[in-house]
């Protein structure tokens, strides 16, 4: 659907202007999935950061996955291929070799020439909508911040020139995923999180204690119908669920990404519980702590709505409900996915 149209079809509400940040990443291509079929959501753009894979194979995921979804109209923008101030840490891991799991996005596809790959790199982008459109852009943030922090760097005003920035990131009290006290997001680029929280620059904050509440099996996946699309969800998320196996002990995955986007823009109310807090992160040179998040009592930092608890059971129904809408059959997808492992 092109975005013009998406109005109209949100039962005559204007859809929400968004820009998605994602470091594509098995959850973060179901999150993408969600956004760009959600009629209640203009998706305005995609930028890609450096992160759970390297830029490239963010860019290409991200593409191919608009792509597939139909949204070849909303254009990705390639951001930062490294963090601000340390070396990249990916994680193949978690997310497999090129970031979707046992599934690959990597054959060649001409139609993803039609994919608008804007020359603009992401931070730009990110201020030439903001300038353009004050107080009306929403920033989902799902990966690393170092395309914000890129941004605030040269002067963008997120805290007062956007609606609301929102990001998936850090750890309160729940045990870190990538440190004892660290979260991914966080712990990538601390020195980029750190610019943006006190710059104000981060108004809602998702991190693990709410992502963390709601534990999908493979079992869920079940449901979804027969596409192509549905099978490279499927094989992702089978990557993923192993990979919680072994390391966290659960028989299944968090999907903290497309649960921080529908906590945030298309369902509240599955948020049970937040705080304010004004928050840092830890820049020291150790990385056994930098990345870990603390409360601060520096009043020069506005504070920051944080989610801790959300309703995983309504958050299950609602995001299995979505996805399975977003693989529906589309013409494009059969004639450009084959049935080969590799695509
Ligand atoms: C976050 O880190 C990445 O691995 C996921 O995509 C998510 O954004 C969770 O800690
Ligand atoms: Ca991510």
């Amino acid at each position: 659907m092109e975005g013009a149209l998406r109005g109209a079809a949100n039962g005559g509400h204007q859809a929400r202007p968004v820009i998605l940040d994602v470091d594509t990443g098995i959850d973060d291509m179901i999150a993408l999935l969600i956004a760009a079929t959600a009629p209640e959501l203009n998706l305005r753009g995609v930028t890609c950061v450096a992160g759970n894979v390297e830029i490239q194979h963010v860019a290409r995921n991200t593409g191919k996955i608009l792509h597939y979804a139909g949204r070849t109209d909303v254009p990705v923008s390639i951001g930062a291929a490294r963090p601000l101030a340390r070396r990249l840490r990916t994680a193949p891991e978690t997310h497999g070799p090129t970031g979707t799991g046992y599934i690959e996005l990597t054959g060649e596809d001409r139609a993803l020439g039609t994919t608008d790959y804007t020359a603009i790199p992401a931070s730009r982008y990110l201020g030439a909508h903001v300038e353009r459109h004050p107080g009306e852009m929403t920033i989902v943030a799902l990966g690393p911040l170092t395309n914000l922090g890129a941004a605030v760097s040269t002067g963008v005003d997120l805290a007062g020139g956007t609606r609301e920035v929102v990001w998936m990131g850090g750890t309160l009290e729940e045990r870190g995923n990538t440190t004892e006290t660290g979260e991914w997001n966080a712990c990538v680029d601390p020195e980029a999180a750190e610019l943006c929280l006190a710059r104000g620059a981060i108004h809602r904050l998702f991190p693990l204690d709410a992502t963390q509440d709601v534990i999908f099996t493979l079992a869920d996946f079940d449901g979804l119908p027969e596409t192509q699309l549905a099978r490279i969800v499927r094989e992702a998320v089978r990557f993923y669920v192993d990979y919680h196996r072994r390391v966290d002990g659960i028989d299944g995955c968090f999907l903290h990404d497309p649960v921080t986007l529908i906590a945030a823009l298309l369902r509240g109310e599955v948020v049970t519980e937040t705080i304010s807090e004004r928050l840092a992160c830890d820049t020291s040179p150790d990385p056994a702590v930098a990345g870990s998040l603390y409360r601060t009592d520096d009043q020069r930092r506005p504070a920051v709505t944080i989610a801790t608890a959300i309703d995983g059971e309504l958050m299950k129904a609602e995001l299995l409900g979505r996805l399975a809408r977003a693989v529906q059959p589309r013409p494009s997808v059969s004639q450009t996915v084959g049935g080969r492992r590799r695509q």
